[in-house]
């Protein structure tokens, strides 16, 4: 204990628990990560945490600002209880087939007086091997409520720590990561210009978590909330001379932070640590700090690998909307009346093209946008009434294209675009939900562009978590997955509610221009609460040369798209591309027909935030292992040591690898594939060129 905490427990003790007490620390099973909690004189809660000696948070506030009550300060500890968990579960889809779940626990009670009764809250404490989860519990009686009208939270950083961050913002979590120390994110903008961020947050120094942290003395450390339920997403709030984040809950349309009922139990604070890169990639902190599967009947819910009518209207070769008619109101517009505008990219014959191909080469879905009437007026309308998820446009036959498909063994994937009218969903959900059943979708990709509606809430606050955790339900009570884009970032929920495959919640490949770094941050921040849907697989990098007028270039080579199927796990995988761009270069589309979804082991072998990731994965349903390496703007020499093969055997190796003179700017389509037999004794040497990378498919040889 240190001198300054013990001089507090002196104080504190005397007053509350003078002949002896109950330890207030706490350390993880492998007894590397340590908790200590206090009050100080004034009766404010208190923690810090260590790791294997090293400060990871040093002495930090605790509490909430209620209405009527400060539950920051004035508290005694009425008791202290320990305990361990020590256990595995078995995720119905994931980076490994079971998940180990260790942790010691502590339960603090505290009490305090008010409006002469008494006031209770918990701090529960659990320390795992890879970090720290904390959360409070407001015990009282049924019925009652209370509003938070501010968090106390707070993380009190070690050092001038390096941080890969994003800005806070009520609405979207759409920008590049920024690289920099803590005391420079006020001033990244002036002196720096890293990443194309614009600084739109609510304060020059807040972030969003999942926030990815390293310290001098090698540390990596990442700030993040596990179970965010009926509460607003926190931000985090720099104080940039003392390196203290306080928790920045955002507020709903009346300035409020929640509204709960009790008792009441807040998201976990999480905190992942350790001294290497890779474990952080590997922690599942996020997951065990969520409640187990919640759904009775999982069976329906699988690893889906899809292609879409979607590129081809990203890049803007065809539209959305069938006419070029706007401002309309949707319940009288008459579309048999209207002209189309000869672009529209939903139509029969085409849909027809894509499902023969994807079905052709082994994809699950296909997911069509604009198949529902409506798209002509959409964007930045804030429409109350802005679709009915239901009304096909004339030229999407519903019923005779699912039909194709599902005759040729793969399923249509449902489209919603919100267009953040969350009232508009809500009344339509059932029926949308219920077309769904009808026509045999079972999978709906979501999506919230634009301004949340009611008018004055926004994506992240209470009522919209709210919503997007409903929607998830109610799309289990029909058996249908969601990938809900613009939602708020995932928080491990996935873990309850396994019908939740995948978020959007980063820039993903839709944003053709971001740097090659980015996706090596996210695996270390975004992808910590849940799997996105990235959609890598982009064949084509620029984009000119089928899209007339474009002058867009993706900023990848094909071996490092190919990669992503391996460095960024999702049970949702889509190839992105179009189907001619996947014809011209099949030997390369071959890796993503092979690669798969879902995974009995992950080994993160070496990786650093924003330099590269080197990932290796054994396929759950066989005995094959797939391995890939992403590299950020700068190229690499690897060498793939193949000792996590499983020892007895021969495989075949496809190497799938960046040509020699391969560069994301100037030659980003050129690859190679070799063929060679290799056992776990072996290694190989490849080069990832600038914005490159690399994927091995390793097939068991039987014998
Ligand atoms: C934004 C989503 O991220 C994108 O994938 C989708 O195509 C558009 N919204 C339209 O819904
Ligand atoms: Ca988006």
């Amino acid at each position: 204990m240190k001198i300054r905490r013990f001089i507090a427990w002196l104080a504190v003790s005397a007053m509350v628990l003078p002949a002896c007490r109950e330890s207030r620390s706490l350390l993880s099973p492998d007894g590397k990560v340590s908790v200590d909690f206090d009050v100080t004189e004034s009766g404010e809660p208190v923690y810090s945490v260590d790791f294997d000696g090293k400060p990871v948070v040093l002495q930090s506030k605790m509490g909430f600002e209620l209405k009527g009550i400060d539950a920051g300060a004035g508290f005694k500890v009425a008791g202290v209880e320990h305990s361990e968990h020590r256990g595995e579960w078995t995720p119905v889809w994931g980076e490994n087939a079971s998940v180990e779940d260790n942790y010691n626990a502590m339960t603090v009670r505290l009490v305090k007086e008010c409006d002469g009764g008494e006031f209770e809250m918990n701090v529960v404490f659990r320390a795992y091997d890879d970090g720290v989860g904390f959360r409070y519990e407001f015990p009282a009686s049924d019925g009652d409520s209370l509003t938070v009208t501010d968090e106390y939270t707070q993380f009190a950083m070690p050092s001038d720590m390096t941080a890969w961050w994003i800005p806070g913002d009520y609405d979207t979590q759409e920008y590049e990561y920024v690289k920099s120390r803590l005391s420079k994110i006020r001033k990244y903008g002036e002196e720096e210009k890293l990443g194309n961020v614009s600084q739109t947050s609510f304060s020059p120094t807040g972030v969003q978590t999942s926030l990815m942290l390293k310290s001098d003395d090698g540390l990596y450390v990442n700030l993040h909330e596990a179970a965010l339920v009926d509460f607003p997403a926190m931000h985090l709030n720099l104080n940039d001379t003392t390196m203290v984040f306080t928790s920045w809950l955002t507020p709903d349309r009346n300035g409020n932070k929640a509204e709960v009922k009790l008792p009441f139990s807040t998201p976990w604070r999480a905190i992942m640590v350790s001294d290497k890169a890779t474990d952080i990639l590997a922690s599942n902190l996020i997951y065990n700090l969520n409640e187990p599967n919640a759904l009775d009947d999982t069976s329906w819910i699988h690893p889906t690998k899809y292609m879409g009518v979607w590129w081809e209207m990203i890049t803007g070769k065809s539209s959305w909307a069938y006419t070029d008619t706007e401002n309309f109101d949707l319940a009288t517009f008459d579309y048999s009346k209207a002209k189309p505008n000869g672009r529209h990219g939903a139509n029969n014959e085409n849909v027809r093209r894509y499902i023969d191909f994807a079905a052709a080469n082994g994809m699950d879905q296909l997911l069509i946008e604009g198949w529902n009437i409506g798209w002509e007026d959409w964007y930045g309308k804030e429409k109350d009434f802005v679709f009915d998820f239901v009304t096909p446009y004339p030229d999407f036959d519903i019923d005779s294209l699912n039909a194709y498909a599902h005759a040729k063994g793969i399923k249509l994937m449902m489209h919603h675009e919100t267009s953040g009218s969350i009232p508009n969903y809500e009344r339509h959900m059932e029926q949308a939900y219920g077309l769904m059943n009808k026509y045999g979708y079972d999978a709906v990709k979501s999506g919230y562009v634009g301004n949340i509606l009611p008018k004055g809430e926004n994506h992240y606050n209470q009522n919209s978590v709210n919503h997007y955790l409903d929607a998830v339900k109610k799309a289990a009570e029909h058996k249908i997955m969601v990938n809900a884009h613009e939602a708020v970032r995932p928080t491990g929920l996935a873990r309850t509610y396994p019908n939740l495959v995948g978020n959007e919640s980063a820039m993903g490949t839709e944003y053709r221009n971001m740097s090659p770094g980015h996706v090596t941050i996210l695996p270390f921040t975004r992808l910590k609460g849940g799997p996105m849907d990235f959609t890598p697989g982009i064949f084509r990098m620029d984009i000119g040369s089928f899209v007339p007028g474009s002058n867009e270039h993706k900023k990848a080579t094909v071996a490092n798209q190919l990669a992503l199927y391996v460095t960024m796990y999702s049970p949702l995988q889509m190839a992105a591309d179009l189907p001619e761009h996947y014809a011209e270069k099949a030997d390369a589309f071959q890796f993503i027909k092979d690669v798969p979804v879902d995974w009995s082991r992950s080994l993160y072998l070496d990786a650093e935030p924003g330099e590269y990731i080197v990932a290796a994965r054994k396929d759950k349903k066989g005995d094959d292992w797939y391995a890939g390496g992403v590299t950020n703007g700068e190229a690499r020499d690897y060498t793939l040591d193949f000792s996590f093969l499983d020892g007895d055997g021969e495989y075949e190796a496809t190497v799938y690898a960046d040509a020699p003179d391969a560069d994301y700017e100037t030659n980003p389509e050129v690859y190679t594939i070799e063929r060679r037999k290799v056992t776990a004794a072996d290694s190989l040497a490849v080069r990832m060129a600038r914005g490159g990378g690399f994927a091995v498919s390793l097939k068991k040889i039987k014998k």
